[in-house]
């Protein structure tokens, strides 16, 4: 067999720093051929890789009878900064055996105690908290960019000396708080954008490693950072607060260089450092950075600087950090103008033909002193001219850089990143041309796992702006929009996860913000609405921290995680934080009720307990119908929570528990599944009797509120068929046009499949007109924008971000209904596949790489039959589904193709 056996260290190829002692290996067969099942699984694990020739000499051993493809570290325990090598064997269908190449990984610091490095301040000065005022139409008053107060980036050095032996490796183990750029010798060191990227910093703070053997010699080096705000101490409150983790950054960094006689030097932070005020003004992640090249000094990481202050080493834990040896942020792609033009002398216009998130890098020949400023948009207005999307203050998206008069100047920011297809860049002397410029698309790397392509081209640039979208919003965290807030909004996530896990592996990259959602939950269960929760936004919510279907998140988003990954462990790991939700839900709904309706008769007061219907909830926000005045175009963003915000938190306090049914069903938590069972009946009936009225129809003409309530299935019989009904009336009286808003249009679809109404889900999927999916691709829509309606039909522009990827939700749908790939069991270990053949496309084609390996169904229709190919890794089992033809087949792993006759 022609077998490739892919290893995982804590799903990383070969991880470097991993910091766990007990770690999780898996592997993947790629090209399994003539197999069908893993019977047997034996993994070894040992110092050197002569050792792992031999059972006495390995260091872990794990055998197991089992088509499990992963398995958790047994063995002796794990030292910290050491290789270890490790391979499989694999045993298939209890006689065909395969054995895997060997693979290595490096631990980090396993304990704490590892950390020698001082935390280290370059100032004693405290950064001034900073607290923007509010005006009363809700946004923060404007502030020139001159007139901010916005806090120094420094720079840091200190020295060491290597003695004159054969260097066999080097690391660097380093943090910070804010945002640090390691250098050594002068030289960058690695290539991370802004580490140590964004967590809870109270409870976990990410440290990176980096192999820095090549830049070790016998002598003298220098090495630090540049260190700015970043997340820690910079503007990211939601008016732009700053300071919201601390008010003085620090520094912490370790080198461990281990000489070919098995010697280990350690060199660290501590109060021999110097720093001083770097050659950029400011750093921050939403204003955007200054950087006066004039002031750029060569010579500071060079051996022998003269002129700095000594470090202040300050009293900062050790015990909240954790090893990142994946899902860093760095540079994806780099992408040249597709159009640049000069609008007046000095200012030009480049266009980058997408919507991304990050920055751009310029070529420079310019005077001495001449400054630059770099604005940055998504759109450009009904004209054609640049147009600054985002009207709050501390967003200004703005990176101006003052060139030292030297030719071919390189500038590219390194403490901000923005979101922005177009560029305005003023101040230049002479001609800019395509090549001196390019954007810089940066993100958290992971591992692209689906693609979807069909016969219909507005289906595939939707499915591109789609992922475009994702890869601009998982930065660190899964963020909102990268041009205005930067937030890790957890609706947003909860809308789009599931299709945010078929087009990359996500699972570890939501684990660890998982985390930081439980981090963040209140004592009183309360999951916020943003994570992580800092002050700037509970200054800015006032007394509002959670939202139906946006907290719901802690329910649902590791119940995906755990059908697209197979992991029990996700689910276990955040069940007592879900439990403490759903707490939170069922006491609100019995202790809080609205003023309206207290001392009503008995039977509503009973029902009362079980209706969630106080406090603030976002609702199905950006509903179109309530989200825009249409006639003067201005936004009305608060109505669609106001029309929603009664009936919605009761249908996610059913969905949540429904979900709480299933999921201690899988934890076998018997007692719990009654619980909930009980508990999901009591607010069934108490839907019924607050929302549906005396002819069995919902009090409200929302499309998304029929739509939710038939998917929490909160209503049976007579009222489910009125309930259908009357949504198929409310999308005809709509000219058979969506009217969803964020928590249902996921649902909608599905919906209407499920009602048999697969025509009207078409319809609804080919419109063109505002709101619709393809209206966006019609406007040229390169990402997926926050509302339908950012541009209007008559071109005007809104506020509205261009790049959200919430309303993208429907990617998901799209490759499992057209695609026909469906998850049977979690973990894709039973799929089913049933494509939507005769309906309005001609062909189609997904791809998944799977925990178990690639699945692929490819289909085409042709004049007397429909092709299809599909390929199944080995452990999965399959059947091919087409109703329409009578075809139920079982399918076993390994390439098929078939043809079938269509009369
Ligand atoms: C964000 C959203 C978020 C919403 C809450 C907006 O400002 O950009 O994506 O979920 O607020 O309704």
């Amino acid at each position: 067999m022609n077998n490739v056996i892919k290893l995982f260290c804590e799903d990383t190829i070969a991880p470097l720093g991993m910091d766990k002692k007990n770690p999780q290996f898996s592997w993947k067969v790629e090209n399994c051929k003539g197999v069908k099942k893993q019977t047997k699984y034996i993994v070894y694990v040992a110092e050197q890789i002569e050792k792992l020739k031999s059972r006495d000499l390995l260091h872990g051993f794990m055998e197991q009878v089992s088509k499990q493809n992963r398995t958790t570290y047994e063995g002796e325990p794990l030292h910290s900064c050491q290789t270890y090598y490790w391979k499989v064997i694999l045993e298939y269908d209890h006689s065909v055996v395969i054995q895997s190449e060997v693979e290595s990984f490096e631990t980090g610091f396993l304990e704490n105690s590892c950390w020698k490095a001082k935390w280290i301040s370059p100032s004693k000065e405290k950064i001034q908290p900073n607290l923007p005022q509010i005006h009363e139409d809700g946004y923060a008053i404007a502030v020139a960019l001159e007139d901010m107060k916005l806090g120094k980036v420094w720079r840091i050095r200190g020295e060491f000396q290597l003695p004159d032996k054969k260097i066999k490796k080097a690391r660097l183990y380093a943090t910070a708080h804010g945002v640090y750029l390691p250098v050594i010798d002068g030289a960058r060191v690695g290539s991370l954008e802004l580490a140590p990227g964004h967590s809870n910093y109270h409870h976990q703070l990410a440290y990176q490693i980096y192999d820095i053997t090549r830049m070790m010699t016998p002598g003298v080096h220098t090495f630090g950072a540049l260190l700015a705000d970043g997340w820690y101490a910079g503007c990211i409150g939601f008016y732009g607060d700053n300071c919201q983790y601390g008010t003085q950054l620090s520094l912490l960094m370790q080198l461990h260089v281990t000489y070919e006689d098995g010697q280990i030097d350690i060199l660290f932070t501590d109060e021999g450092f110097e720093a001083e005020q770097s050659a950029y003004e400011y750093g921050d992640l939403m204003v955007g950075e200054k950087l006066d090249a004039r002031k750029i000094k060569k010579d500071f990481y060079l051996p022998k600087y003269h002129g700095t202050k000594k470090v202040h080493i300050v009293d900062e834990e050790y015990e909240n950090l954790f090893a990142q040896y994946h899902n860093s942020i760095e540079v994806l792609e780099q992408i040249a103008p597709v159009a640049l033009c000069q609008i007046e002398k000095g200012e030009w216009i480049v266009d980058f033909g997408q919507c991304i998130a990050g920055k751009v890098r310029i070529q420079l020949s310019q005077n001495y002193g001449q400054e630059i400023r770099i604005e940055h948009s998504e759109v450009l207005d009904k004209e054609g001219h640049f147009f600054n999307n985002i009207r709050e203050p501390y967003k200004n998206q703005i990176d101006i850089y003052i060139c030292a008069g030297t030719q071919n100047e390189i500038y590219e920011p390194m403490f901000t990143y923005h979101g922005f297809r177009y560029v305005r860049i003023t101040g230049l002397e002479g001609e800019l041309k395509k090549a001196d410029i390019e954007a810089i698309v940066i993100g958290s790397r992971m591992a692209r796992t689906g693609e979807y392509y069909c016969s219909n081209d507005a289906f595939n640039q939707l499915q591109k702006n789609i992922f475009r979208s994702q890869l601009s919003n998982m930065i660190s965290i899964p963020t909102d929009c990268p041009q205005r807030e930067k937030a890790g909004w957890t609706g947003d996530v909860q809308v789009y996860a599931d299709t945010a896990c078929f087009n990359e592996n996500v699972k570890e990259f939501f684990r660890k913000w998982l985390s930081d959602v439980r981090y963040s939950q209140g004592e009183d269960g309360q999951i916020p609405i943003i994570v992580p929760w800092i002050p700037g936004f509970e200054r800015a919510f006032e007394g509002i921290t959670s939202s139906a279907g946006w907290s719901d998140v802690i329910v649902m988003l590791p119940w995906v995680l755990y059908q697209h990954y197979g992991e029990r462990e996700i689910l276990e790991e955040n069940y007592h934080a879900m439990e403490k939700w759903l707490e939170y839900q069922r006491y609100t709904a019995e202790n809080e009720n609205p003023e309206q309706l207290q001392g009503t008769d008995d039977g509503c007061k009973e029902h009362q307990k079980y209706i969630w219907n106080t406090g603030f909830h976002f609702g199905d926000w950006l509903t179109p119908s309530a989200s825009i005045n249409l006639q003067s175009g201005e936004l009305e963003m608060m109505q669609s929570a106001i029309l929603t915000m009664d009936i919605v938190p009761t249908i996610f306090f059913a969905m949540s528990c429904k979900k709480m049914i299933i999921i201690s069903e899988v934890l076998d938590k018997k007692e719990r599944v009654q619980y909930y069972t009980n508990l999901l009946e009591h607010i069934k009936q108490a839907f019924h009797y607050e929302f549906i009225d005396g002819t069995n129809i919902l009090k409200s003409n929302l499309q998304g509120v029929h739509v939710l309530t038939l998917q929490a299935e909160l209503v049976d019989g007579v009222a489910k068929q009125n309930i259908q009904k009357r949504l198929l009336e409310l999308i005809h009286m709509n000219g058979d046009k969506l009217d969803t808003g964020f928590l249902s249009t996921a649902f909608l679809l599905d919906t209407l499949v499920e009602m048999k109404q697969e025509e009207l889900a078409c319809k609804i999927l080919l419109n063109e007109e505002c709101p619709s999916w393809l209206y966006e691709i019609k406007q040229g829509a390169t990402s997926v924008w926050e509302s339908w309606q950012a541009i209007l039909p008559s071109g005007q522009c809104s506020y509205l971000s261009m790049n959200h990827y919430a309303f993208g939700c429907v990617g998901d749908f799209l490759y499992r209904y057209f695609g026909g790939l469906k998850c049977i069991s979690p973990g894709y270990e039973k799929i089913c596949f049933s494509p939507k053949w005769n309906s309005i496309l001609t062909s189609s084609s997904v791809k998944y790489n799977s925990i178990f390996g690639n699945i692929t169904c490819e289909w085409e229709r042709n004049a007397g039959s429909l092709d299809m190919q599909v390929n199944i890794p080995a452990n999965v089992e399959a059947e091919i589904n087409l109703p329409e033809l009578g075809i139920h087949i079982p399918v076993d792993p390994g390439q098929h193709s078939f043809s079938f006759k269509l009369s």
